[in-house]
């Protein structure tokens, strides 16, 4: 509409004249704020931007492809891909603490970004090197660094925001998003051309999978969950509530599977099985600080269930988590 693209013409005006003919680094997450300024950014000076990618390796069935057709195949903004499973999944060997393995994840992530960063700063051949860092600060984020809110529960579970970045690196900041509110963010993405089923998601956390496989972080349980959880979600996409005409996606806030890893007992055809078990969890809220677990159509709970048992070799058993928060939290660790 006409206003969002008044709003567009004016950002863009602002960031150029920010940035002149300078360079910008943008750490891409695939979330939707990240996202969302890249584009901004990338509409504004296109070239100038090198947007970072850090692939942990605990995203999605698919994600890091799809970040990568997105921006550097249809944006055909300058993506590098940092292919860093190994060693995400190296340093988790071993660690079942869930806040241990959150400060493993969020420090490697900065280690690996800072890495990069720090070659962009630096340019070469006659090419001058980055002199911005860009973030997707939203206006939320800046009023609760201000310490304006009263803390959240954040030290039940350490979240991974990369503060002090841009100083520790020497970078001026650049945050075309920091006035926006969510809403607005969304609705400017879909504006810049990105996809609603991209800038509608669900919130998905930093560490990934990382706490959403219980205990120990390993590539066949990543792999198994990646397919499950992508089962569950087409399911909840496919699903609508007859009387608001909407999406089970839709109707949740969040809704994701977690892997649990314990064996149980099972049959299939003439044959026992003896396979992994999965957790559906799916929440309504308002605020993420307290939920309501989603009440899903049986016949949503048993099309999800059924696929993931017969699509899924390693798992034979589907759970539905029927716990609020509080007590329970959204997230299992
Ligand atoms: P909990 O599990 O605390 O989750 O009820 C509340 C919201 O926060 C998200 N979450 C995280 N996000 N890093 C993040 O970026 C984290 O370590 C983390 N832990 C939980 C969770 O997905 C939910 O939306």
């Amino acid at each position: 509409d006409w206003i969002m693209g008044d709003y567009i013409e004016e950002a863009v005006a602002k960031i150029r004249e920010q940035v002149g003919d300078e360079e910008v680094i943008l750490g891409l997450s695939g979330g939707v704020d990240s996202s969302v300024a890249a584009a901004l950014i990338h509409r504004a000076i296109g070239d100038q931007l090198t947007c970072v990618f850090v692939d942990h390796g605990l995203l999605r069935l698919n994600e890091g492809d799809m970040v990568m057709e997105m921006f550097e195949g249809k944006l055909h903004a300058k993506v590098i891909r940092v292919q860093a499973e190994d060693l995400f999944l190296g340093q988790l060997a071993g660690v079942t603490d869930p806040e241990k393995k959150r400060k493993i994840i969020g420090g490697l992530f900065v280690d690996v970004f800072k890495a990069e960063a720090e070659k962009l700063k630096a340019g070469n051949q006659g090419h001058k090197g980055a002199t911005f860092l860009a973030q997707g600060t939203i206006y939320p984020d800046v009023v609760e660094s201000g310490g304006t809110k009263t803390k959240k529960a954040t030290t039940i579970k350490s979240h991974h925001n990369v503060g002090g970045l841009p100083e520790q690196l020497g970078l001026k900041l650049l945050e075309p998003l920091r006035e926006l509110f969510k809403d607005e963010v969304r609705a400017l993405g879909v504006a810049l051309g990105l996809p609603p089923e991209m800038v509608y998601r669900h919130p998905f956390p930093g560490p990934g999978l990382g706490v959403r496989i219980l205990g120990e972080v390993k590539k066949d349980y990543a792999d198994l969950l990646r397919r499950a959880d992508a089962i569950f979600i087409e399911e909840l996409r496919n699903h609508r509530d007859e009387a608001t005409g909407k999406t089970w996606y839709e109707l949740t806030s969040q809704a994701f599977t977690v892997f649990l890893p314990v064996k149980s007992v099972g049959v299939m055809g003439d044959g026992r099985t003896y396979d992994y078990v999965v957790a559906l969890r799916a929440v309504q809220t308002s605020d993420f600080m307290t939920a309501d677990w989603a009440e899903l159509p049986y016949a949503l709970l048993k099309k999800t269930s059924g696929r993931i048992i017969n699509e899924v070799r390693g798992i034979n058993r589907v759970t539905y988590d029927v716990s609020s928060k509080p007590p329970a939290t959204i997230e299992w660790e």
